[in-house]
């Protein structure tokens, strides 16, 4: 990539997927890299009209842009299942999305339900597994709504996929002042997968002697969170401990409309995707009421992503600033009135 060109593909996918990505490419925008976008219709609307979720063609296309931004994808009169796994799984497996990277961070001003809490308090990374354990598909069921029924779900762990994961998040956290990286899992009891895990996380950590390592099941990692989130500062965990856990992240950290995220392929054989952690909320969609500042933050991990540090710090700030700003009565902005107003502060 020609650093000051980026080549993105825009998906803004169904509900307020739309609304945010309209005020995260003005952010964009208004950094002054010179951006070139196509917008790629894929969702629910995609799905009614031509029954397609995401043709070979548009996934072949997708893998020549730098980077994919993308809103959220799921309605209501879709089958559960079938956009998630079909559209955005698909695009997370064949895109090699190994990264998943979730920020936890709470920006000064910002509530919090956990009262005493300060910004120093939260502040960590999620590096959650993206293409295998529990959400790689595999399983099956047998005598389907029959008292006899059986279903499984199997959970894959190839010592690669945990391996290049695990490295990843060393690197990291050894960027991290604290330098202290956490392993979640729960090896008391899922003893195959978690042996693969525990044994990796061990032998990577000896050529990382500055990084302080922990590990902690992950059910008292959702104790912790709440009660004692500055314990953490990175943390590599499954695929599916990783969506349960950031969710109680975005909590503590202000909500849903706050919580940034990366689908990352740091070997960068295939554009990295970044979006907002929160889906479509089909209950607001259309009223302007959706906080566009997880997109915004989402673009932010995109410019870093592409080497563009300076003009993601600059749209970081840009939102904090906003952020200052919320508690002296400026609630009730409509989506368009935030992205304005930070799009504002990034230019200026
Ligand atoms: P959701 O995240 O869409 O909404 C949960 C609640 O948070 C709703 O009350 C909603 O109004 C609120 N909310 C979400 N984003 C907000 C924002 N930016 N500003 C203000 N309020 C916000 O999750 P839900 O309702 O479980 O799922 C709705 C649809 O989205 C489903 O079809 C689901 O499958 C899909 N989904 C898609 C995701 C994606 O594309 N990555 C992720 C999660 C859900
Ligand atoms: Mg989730």
């Amino acid at each position: 990539m020609d650093s000051r060109n980026i080549r993105l593909a825009v998906i803004p996918g169904d509900g307020i997927g739309v609304e945010v990505v309209t005020e995260g490419l003005k952010v964009l925008e208004a950094v002054g890299t010179k951006v070139e976008t196509t917008t790629y219709d894929l969702g629910a609307r995609r799905y009614h009209e031509t029954g397609e979720t995401l043709p070979d063609a548009v996934l072949d296309e997708l893998r020549g842009y730098d980077a994919i931004l993308l809103g959220a994808v799921g309605d209501p009169s879709v089958p559960p299942g079938v956009l998630e796994r079909d559209l955005l799984l698909r695009l997370r497996f064949e895109l090699d999305h190994y990264v998943n990277l979730r920020p936890v961070k709470l920006f000064p001003g910002v509530e919090t339900p956990l009262g005493r809490s300060r910004p120093e308090d939260i502040d960590m990374v999620v590096v959650r597994e993206g293409t295998e354990g529990p959400y790689a598909g595999a399983g099956g069921a047998m005598r389907r709504g029959t008292p006899h029924e059986i279903a499984t779900q199997e959970s894959f762990n190839t010592a690669y996929g945990v391996e290049r994961v695990v490295r990843y998040a060393f690197e990291k956290a050894l960027a991290r002042p604290r330098r202290k990286l956490t392993l979640v899992h729960k090896t008391n009891v899922l003893t195959y997968a978690g042996d693969l895990w525990a044994r990796t996380f061990d032998r990577v950590s000896l050529e990382y002697s500055d990084v302080q390592t922990d590990y902690c099941h992950v059910d008292a990692a959702s104790m912790f969170f709440v009660t004692q989130p500055e314990r953490f500062d990175v943390i590599v965990t499954d695929n599916l401990f990783g969506d349960i856990l950031t969710d109680i992240g975005a909590a503590i950290a202000g909500g849903i409309g706050l919580a940034a995220s990366g689908n990352v392929n740091p070997d960068r054989t295939a554009p990295s995707m970044f979006e907002p952690v929160h889906g479509s909320a089909p209950d607001i969609a259309g009223q302007g009421k959706a906080d566009p500042t997880a997109t915004i933050l989402s673009v932010a991990m995109l410019l870093d992503h592409l080497g563009l540090a300076e003009e993601a710090a600059r749209v970081e700030q840009a939102v904090a600033d906003d952020l200052v700003e919320r508690q002296t009565g400026w609630a009730g902005r409509t989506t368009h009135e935030i992205g304005d107003d930070i799009t504002a502060r990034v230019a200026g």
